[in-house]
């Protein structure tokens, strides 16, 4: 059934936007082979595929990983991710045009997302592209974003949060001339570091999902892993450091602050470097934010040690404290770590001494002014609520929908716009990641926060919304039409159907 103020998205080559009425469900053909008017100047190989790693001491974990190749390119587009489940890291020039090759040898459909990444919405990895055990998809695009951290995943309908846990996520790294220019800790001082939490059985198997709860609150797990690695800790030169924090928990917040009470000098969020550094005690990183800290471990000795930790955050009842935590069977050994809970994330250790010249500069990257004045409808926010209505995580009380939009989900290529993302709380009240496909956007302001260690400066694609929070944020819808997702990236909430295309409709 039609509701009268809903469109029916055509998907595919040569359909023509919206149409109203219905369609029988058609769907896109997959990108499956490479379009030889399309010259790369990197291609590469990714294979998602089941793996075992060794995680803990013991019995390797049988995890889901995805395996890089490069075919065409330097070598330094692609780094093994070391003694990890984690995908390779792949580092691009902004610029170059990429080709990948995504083979799926999982025993479920999937597709890969580009999380961050400015490009066409049929290379962005929409949930209706999702190819089968067996198949192939050809990516191609530009790198348009500017130097930063970006990441890829899964991002399969309903078997994101899953597919995620079980190992699929890497790094996609951008640099440019102007990151170029700046003296930044570059190569073995440039430390990329995926916060995860998991849990293992007594087998040292991966635990996922074991109580309903779960679902409304996101998963949880009892141990903390950085690049794939438990107690990680890591060997450091009294220098400084770039440290390049990306959260891929499923729900888990992190709180993160120095140990000894320093506090953190940020240099960048996830759509790259800031205007200049910014100093705060501590910050807040949701589910798929990126900080970039600058850590500076001059001045201490051979022996010394400095420690990333997540410190304590009330998240309130239903955000884990007393939680499911009491229900959990012997299959975890009971124990439950829950979300807001203090432990240390990174270990550093100074091995050697050592004088370095590199100093933190204090002018990074160059911002154009963003201010609201500029949105088509600065006046009038284009609002949505984001809330768990009756166990379920809705949209301005909608769940998500393969292939439509609602009229109030359609935009105009080439416009701006300022969103509002309002966190209602209700019943649970719950955080919400909220990320945006397809660009990146500047908060523009946050009401109602009880919290502090926000990161609002910058370019995001996601942003935190505390229960009762609401946040603007500027949106710039450029260069690509189609159909883009929106979601809580809360990747248990996402697979619920806190989700929803937004269309972005060509002149
Ligand atoms: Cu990180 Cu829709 O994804
Ligand atoms: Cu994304
Ligand atoms: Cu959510």
């Amino acid at each position: 059934m039609l509701n009268r103020r809903e469109f029916l998205y055509l998907a595919g080559a040569g359909t023509a936007g919206l149409l109203a009425g219905q369609t029988g469900g058609l769907r896109p053909l997959a990108h499956a082979a490479a379009d030889s008017d399309f010259q790369p100047d990197v291609e590469l190989a990714l294979k998602a595929t089941v793996s075992e790693s060794p995680i803990l001491p013991g019995r390797p974990t049988v995890v889901w990983t995805y395996r890089g190749r490069l075919l065409k390119g330097e070598a330094w587009h692609l780094a093994d991710s070391g003694r990890s489940y984690l995908g390779p890291t792949i580092r691009v020039r902004r610029g170059q045009k990429i080709r990948i090759h995504f083979y799926n040898e999982l025993p479920e459909e999937s597709i890969i997302h580009w999380h961050g990444l400015h490009v066409p919405a049929e290379m962005d990895g929409h949930p209706r592209d999702v190819i089968a055990t067996g198949q192939k998809f050809v990516y191609e695009f530009e790198v348009r974003n500017r130097a930063g951290t970006y990441w890829y995943h899964p991002h399969p309908h309903a078997r994101t949060g899953p597919q995620v846990y079980g190992g699929l996520a890497g790094l996609f790294i951008v640099t440019d001339d102007e990151e170029q220019s700046l003296t930044l800790p570059r190569d073995a001082f440039d430390l990329p570091l995926v916060i995860q939490d998991r849990t293992f059985d007594e087998n040292n198997g991966l635990v996922y999902l074991t109580h309903p709860m779960e679902r409304m609150t996101g998963f949880l797990g009892n141990r903390i892993l950085v690049n794939g690695q438990p107690r990680y800790a890591q060997k450091v030169l009294s220098r400084p450091y770039r440290l390049r924090i990306l959260n891929g928990s499923n729900s888990r917040i992190y709180n993160l602050a120095w140990a000894d009470g320093r506090p953190l000098t940020v240099i960048g969020t996830d759509g790259g470097l800031l205007p200049s550094p910014i100093v705060r005690p501590n910050v807040l990183l949701g589910p798929a934010e990126r900080v970039e800290i600058w850590a500076d471990f001059s001045g201490m000795g051979k022996g010394d040690e400095a420690t990333l930790v997540s410190r304590e955050l009330d998240l309130g009842p239903l955000s884990g404290m007393t939680g499911p935590g009491g229900m959990r069977g012997p299959a975890t050994g009971g124990r439950f770590l829950p979300n807001g809970a203090p432990f240390a994330v990174v270990r550093f250790e100074i091995s050697h001494t050592e004088k370095s010249s590199s100093r933190l500069p204090q002018q990074l990257g160059e911002f154009p002014p963003d201010d609201m004045d500029s949105a088509a409808n600065h006046s009038a926010p284009r609002q949505f609520h984001i809330a768990m209505n009756h166990m379920r995580g809705v949209i301005n009380n909608r769940v998500f929908e393969m292939n439509r939009v609602a009229d109030d989900e359609v935009v105009q290529l080439g416009t701006r716009e300022v969103w509002e993302f309002i966190n209602r709380g209700g019943m649970p009240a719950l955080p919400h990641p909220m990320h945006v496909h397809g660009l990146q956007f500047r908060v523009l302001g946050r009401l109602g926060s009880l919290y502090d260690g926000y990161l609002d400066e910058g370019w995001k694609d996601t942003v935190l919304l505390m229960p009762g929070e609401r946040v603007r944020l500027m949106m710039r819808f450029e260069d690509y039409d189609g159909l883009f997702l929106y979601h809580c990236h809360n990747l248990e909430h996402e697979d619920m159907g806190m989700m929803r295309n937004y269309y972005v409709r060509a002149t």
